[in-house]
């Protein structure tokens, strides 16, 4: 019988990297995170998971972890530690409190030396000092018997409806091998569009919507087939009331355009180079912010709700967000591709399956 790999997802937010996961048949034992209602949704999507609102800054949170994780197993660590403030000044010293966050990552792999270990952060992070902080990553978990690796990943080769880069590390502990990151499923010829992801859910032209409701119509791509599952309820389909100024500016972009084919006088408070954009119905979107309102659907003249934003960031229907609409749109903007993370540990069950 195949064995399942039990994980721990650290800085897990609602848990996109988790979801990824365990559409790829991992068991989630626990999310750690000190965001109450990200964990929510976490708990809420990943029954039979643990969530910890926790400090992973502070010592304690590692004994915390080890109450809850008891005798069990912990094959795969998985993690996307914020890296603002990451800092190699003075002595070039990497212990330095500011990068405490990835240090939790060093610290939970040395206690629980798991099989393997994933890290995620944004592309700039291998740049960061030259180069530094990312080689400085690597040794330390080579240090530790880890042969590790990083490749910065595209989400929409891998079937996300979205261009969004990601800086990937992963470590495997037993062996003489390295990870051999997973093979693009698309190519930009056949990326998901935006168009292919959301064009059946409700336009929102005459209502607000609401965070539960009923599909208007049938699914019309495979895209949309393979978001609504067995789902037969739409949650988080909520629009922004918006000011009419701002409805008829947004009214004034094309389908793909910004700011840039407003008329003089029009939208002039937000000029820089992001603002006013609307997604192009035929390519997938840009990176999905937290919530900025800078982008608006390809067709209505409205921000995405939260369920479009997180169709755009291949989460199921049935994977409903917690909290308020702020709370909702971080959640859902600082969240892992669900379909990237599911390539990734597809890939990685090659390498622990093989034991
Ligand atoms: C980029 S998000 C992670 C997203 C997640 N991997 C996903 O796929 O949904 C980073 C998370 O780190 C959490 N965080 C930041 N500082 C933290 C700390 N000191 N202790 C625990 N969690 C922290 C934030 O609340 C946020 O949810």
């Amino acid at each position: 019988m195949k064995q399942t790999h039990n994980v721990i997802d650290l800085f897990c937010g609602c848990g996109g990297l988790s979801e990824g996961f365990q559409m790829a048949g991992y068991n989630i034992v626990l999310g750690v995170d000190n965001n109450d209602p990200a964990l929510k949704t976490f708990l809420y999507n990943h029954k039979g998971s643990e969530a910890l609102n926790a400090d992973l800054s502070a010592p304690e949170t590692f004994e915390t972890i080890e109450k809850i994780v008891k005798e069990k197993k912990v094959d795969v660590i998985i993690g996307g530690p914020p890296c603002q403030g990451f800092s190699l000044t003075g002595k070039r010293e990497f212990n330095d409190d500011r990068n405490k966050l990835y240090l939790a990552m060093i610290e939970m792999v040395k206690r629980y030396q798991p099989k393997a270990f994933l890290i995620e952060n944004v592309p700039g992070m291998a740049t960061l000092y030259n180069g530094e902080v990312k080689d400085e990553v690597l040794r330390r978990f080579k240090e530790m018997g880890y042969n590790i690796d990083c490749k910065v990943l595209c989400s929409a080769d891998y079937g996300v409806p979205q261009i969004r880069k990601r800086l990937i590390f992963v470590g495997l502990r037993d062996g003489e091998e390295y990870f051999v990151f997973p093979e693009p499923s698309h190519t930009p010829e056949n990326y998901v569009t935006c168009e292919q992801a959301i064009g059946d859910l409700p336009c929102l032209v005459d209502e607000l919507g609401a965070d539960v409701m009923e599909y208007s119509q049938a699914p019309m791509t495979e895209y949309q087939k393979l978001m609504r599952g067995d789902c037969n309820t739409l949650h988080n389909h909520k629009a922004i009331d918006h000011k009419q100024f701002v409805k008829d500016a947004i009214a004034q972009v094309p389908d793909g355009g910004n700011w840039k084919d407003l008329p003089k006088g029009v939208g002039e408070s937000r000029k820089f180079h992001m603002a006013w954009t609307r997604y192009a119905s035929n390519k997938p979107s840009r990176t999905i912010d937290t919530g900025h309102r800078n982008n608006f659907h390809y067709k209505w003249n409205r921000c995405p709700t939260v369920r479009e934003s997180a169709r755009l960031q291949s989460f199921p229907d049935d994977f409903v967000f917690l909290g308020n609409k702020g709370q909702q749109d971080r959640q859902v903007g600082n969240a892992v591709p669900c379909l990237m993370a599911k390539a990734i540990a597809v890939q990685l069950l090659k390498y622990l399956d093989k034991e």
